[in-house]
């Protein structure tokens, strides 16, 4: 290996690419200083057992050891190449795919790849708090794992940036470092990512919901024509995985701990110092509403240029018969006047839609396993997803008032009954009442049950995390 490779992992000859590897060592000293500045707080000394990626071997592209955050290795990986691809969809269905970006697609495609690349550095810019209240060592360690897999996500798009676009791409890659979560004057692109997440409820139910709208979002750009984008993502999507099931069980543990209370005893759980169903479910409302938004209008022009010309697909489009879209209908329910009216959308200006409907039908399957926690402990009570008009601030339902049923409902009734809906000012008191750290190894707070497993063969009671 050598000393470049060393720096900077990768599996794309960046020691044979002289352009790119000047182009990268110029980039890298701005996304240090970004880390140490915008990255976790207060930990930046520490030993942390993180995963490192140094292959895309399926056996092995991962390899676990202790290290300090600022040392990580962020490097550069591609999925294989697949032999003879073509593009699966769109005008282009059949072709061989693109190793090279079409002059008329150029912006389109910088446009999609700047979108994603911003979220990136803007979660771990959400999150950079949150260590300070970690539930338990194993908890902040997942926490860092994801931090740092995010920072690889930009990585993986600016490689692309520099790779491809020339001089707008080197900007593009600095401008993701100047623009911030929250940032008055250089907000991050998507509203969802300039929310903080200060606290641990909302980041399992980030890391379940938003970090899923990146899976579908992945999945989409995995099925581009313009190939070295779809092996990147479909890269990504190995570490997203981790992300999800660090919210998917985080609120699962959370669950777990309140239904233990609640299958024992006749205390409210808020008296005991956990959260109440209530109160999960407000935040389930808000996390999945707020990630639907996500993917955009429900009728989308740009969505259908997109798909037309292959630069960004369906999930998992080999799974489908219709791959080039063209005579479909999609059916929706769209507000007009004092109700819904039914509309017939051409299917290609209803792809975010479609998107949405394989988020949507994923978030169900885990909300089933959440709702077996409270089976399991024999309580009726169920958690549920509310409708896709529910709390929307983008797209056809976002001018109306609806209920978690999707019921077309009054300004009036929406005001009495909001805060029954979604968080409340008290809700965030609370749960920030919570929220002191727990930092001795096997020790864990009182509001969340304990992993069943460890990380990577390591118990739970395991030192993840050492305080310098
Ligand atoms: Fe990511
Ligand atoms: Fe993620």
């Amino acid at each position: 290996m050598s000393d470049l490779d060393a720096r900077i992992p990768n599996n794309v000859g960046l020691s044979g690419d002289r352009r790119l590897q000047r182009a990268l060592l110029r980039w890298q000293p701005g996304f240090l200083r970004w880390w140490n500045e915008m990255g976790p707080e207060g930990f930046q000394g520490d030993d942390v057992f993180l995963r490192t990626a140094v292959s895309v071997e399926p056996s092995g592209w991962s390899h676990f050891d202790y290290v300090r955050m600022p040392d990580y290795r962020w490097g550069i990986f591609l999925a294989p190449a697949e032999e003879d691809r073509r593009i699966g969809f769109g005008d282009f269905l059949g072709q061989p795919v693109w190793q090279q970006v079409p002059g008329e697609f150029r912006a389109d495609l910088r446009r999609l790849i700047v979108t994603q690349g911003d979220t990136e550095p803007a979660s771990v810019e959400q999150q950079r708090m949150l260590g300070k209240t970690a539930p338990s060592l194993y908890d902040l360690r997942n926490l860092f794992q994801v931090n740092v897999e995010e920072g690889r996500h930009l990585w993986a798009m600016v490689y692309l940036l520099h790779s491809w676009f020339g001089r707008d791409g080197r900007e593009e890659a600095e401008a993701l470092l100047a623009r911030h979560s929250g940032d008055e004057d250089r907000p991050r692109i998507l509203q969802a990512f300039n929310e903080p997440i200060d606290d641990w409820l909302n980041f399992y139910l980030f890391t379940m919901f938003t970090d899923r709208d990146g899976k579908y979002q992945l999945l989409a750009l995995a099925e581009s024509a313009f190939d070295p984008l779809s092996r990147t993502t479909r890269f990504m999507l190995t570490e997203e995985a981790f992300h999800m099931s660090v919210g998917e069980t985080g609120v699962g543990r959370i669950i777990e701990r309140t239904a233990v209370h609640m299958a024992e005893s006749d205390q409210d759980p808020r008296a005991a110092g956990l959260f109440d169903l209530a109160l999960i479910q407000r935040h389930i409302n808000f996390w999945f509403t707020a990630s639907l938004d996500l993917f955009g209008s429900e009728i989308s022009s740009n969505a259908a240029h997109y798909f037309a010309s292959g630069l960004k697909g369906r999930a998992r489009e080999k799974r489908r018969d219709d791959h080039a879209a063209l005579d479909g209908v999609r059916v929706l329910d769209a507000p007009e006047g004092e109700g819904l009216v039914r509309r017939e959308v051409p299917l290609r200006n209803a792809m975010n839609e479609a998107l949405r409907d394989d988020y949507i039908a994923d978030c169900r399957r885990g909300l089933k396993r959440w709702n077996r926690i409270l089976e399991s402990r024999g309580l009726p009570d169920r958690l549920t997803l509310p409708s896709r008009r529910f709390h929307r601030r983008i797209g056809i339902y976002a001018g109306g008032r609806f209920d978690p049923d999707g019921n077309l409902i009054s300004e009036s009734e929406w005001a009495a009954r909001r805060d029954r809906w979604l968080p409340t000012d008290d809700d965030r008191k609370y749960v920030r009442s919570l929220m002191v750290p727990v930092t001795e190894p096997g020790k864990i707070a009182n509001w969340i049950a304990e992993p069943r497993r460890g990380v990577h063969g390591r118990p739970f009671g395991f030192e993840y995390v050492r305080r310098a």
